[in-house]
């Protein structure tokens, strides 16, 4: 009797908590996101708002400011809460099995954002761009710009990497390398500290900071009677940092021009940069178009259907593949920011004007 009367409290109460909890009609969807360090992490989350609230959703939008463990209290939090669906972009790919394992157990389907999740089978889908490709576009610029098929050169080049916890960072430094290895086995490109190994050359969190002190160990070693012609960076956050410490040793003048200098994201600052003539290139991952994807992925798991993918080869996350859908990037430059970023109403251009 007594043991009928608990589990009837817990009920009433678990009913009452699922009332005031995350909850609506279509059902709520925790979106857990790194970082609003960042513009575009900021851009994805909002994108997801509007279109997940279109459809009748409900949203929990969290960001972790790049705190692991922030980020599993927040997917944990979600998950008491009841949120019918998560979207998560990983701080660190590799440490989240233990909270999916949770979610798996209250039947929480998970999507992939942008980032894989590795090490776990509880991955429905991937929503991303063709991250190689991503790579590869960087590594074409640099190709066009030196003039390498022509065989011009040697060139000078240092080369930076993203974060080691990010599967990503892994493909955009493959797919570029899949250009410039050959360069630099020929001689064509010289890489003058010699760091060419991904470990060498990563940079933990994304952190444009850290890049720009490892750019001014780079040029107060082996630039100081030597010309830099190109850096291949896989971040707007990271040329931004490259950029003020080549400045701070007088790069960007007459006498010495700025070298070749990638990235991505299309982050504001760094088309500003485009404009004023120092970084030189930059790759647009349409934020609306990822966050599309990513909830049309939630919307048919909801409604028990299969989601829409182009990939189920590519991204094997240690005990999977997961099923993906592989956005196209696009690379961008002073010739074509406008039409690009303007034209497709991403920015206007008045954001550019400082
Ligand atoms: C990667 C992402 C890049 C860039 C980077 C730093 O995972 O694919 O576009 O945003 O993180 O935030």
């Amino acid at each position: 009797m007594k043991k009928a009367f608990i589990l009837l409290v817990t009920m009433a109460l678990a009913f009452v908590l699922a009332a005031c909890g995350d909850s609506s009609e279509s059902g709520t969807i925790g979106i857990s996101m790194p970082t609003q360090s960042s513009e575009r992490w900021i851009a994805d989350g909002n994108n997801m708002v509007e279109q997940f609230e279109e459809l009748g959703y409900e949203t929990n939008l969290q960001y972790a400011e790049d705190v692991i463990e922030n980020q599993i209290d927040q997917i944990e939090n979600m998950i008491t809460r009841g949120v019918d669906a998560l979207v998560i972009a990983a701080i660190d790919g590799e440490a989240l099995t233990e909270v999916l394992d949770l979610a798996a157990s209250m039947d929480i389907p998970v999507i992939a954002y942008d980032r894989l999740i590795r090490g776990s089978e509880h991955v429905s889908y991937y929503a991303t761009f063709d991250n190689f490709q991503v790579g590869v576009l960087k590594g074409e610029y640099i190709e066009k710009s030196l003039g390498l098929a022509e065989g011009n050169g040697p060139f000078n080049i240092e080369l930076f990497a993203g974060s080691p916890d990010d599967n990503n960072a892994y493909f955009f430094f493959d797919g570029s390398m899949s250009v410039l290895q050959p360069y630099i086995d020929n001689g064509q490109l010289v890489v003058q500290s010699g760091q060419t190994d991904f470990q060498q050359i990563a940079t933990l969190r994304w952190d444009g900071s850290a890049a720009q002190e490892r750019m001014d160990n780079l040029l107060s070693g082996f630039y100081t009677d030597k010309t830099l012609d190109a850096v291949l960076s896989p971040y707007d956050g990271i040329s931004i940092g490259i950029i003020s410490s080549l400045k701070g040793v007088g790069y960007g003048s007459a006498d010495l021009p700025m070298p070749v200098v990638t990235g991505q994201d299309a982050e504001r600052p760094s088309i500003v940069s485009i404009i004023a003539g120092e970084q030189t290139q930059t790759i647009f991952k349409d934020t609306r178009e990822l966050a599309a994807k990513a909830v049309d992925m939630v919307d048919s798991i909801l409604k028990g259907e299969e989601a829409e993918v182009n990939d189920t080869e590519t991204y094997d996350n240690g005990v999977k593949v997961v099923p993906s859908y592989l956005l196209a990037p696009t690379s961008v430059d002073i010739t074509n920011y406008k039409e690009v970023l303007v034209g497709s109403g991403y920015y206007d251009e008045s954001d550019f004007e400082e």
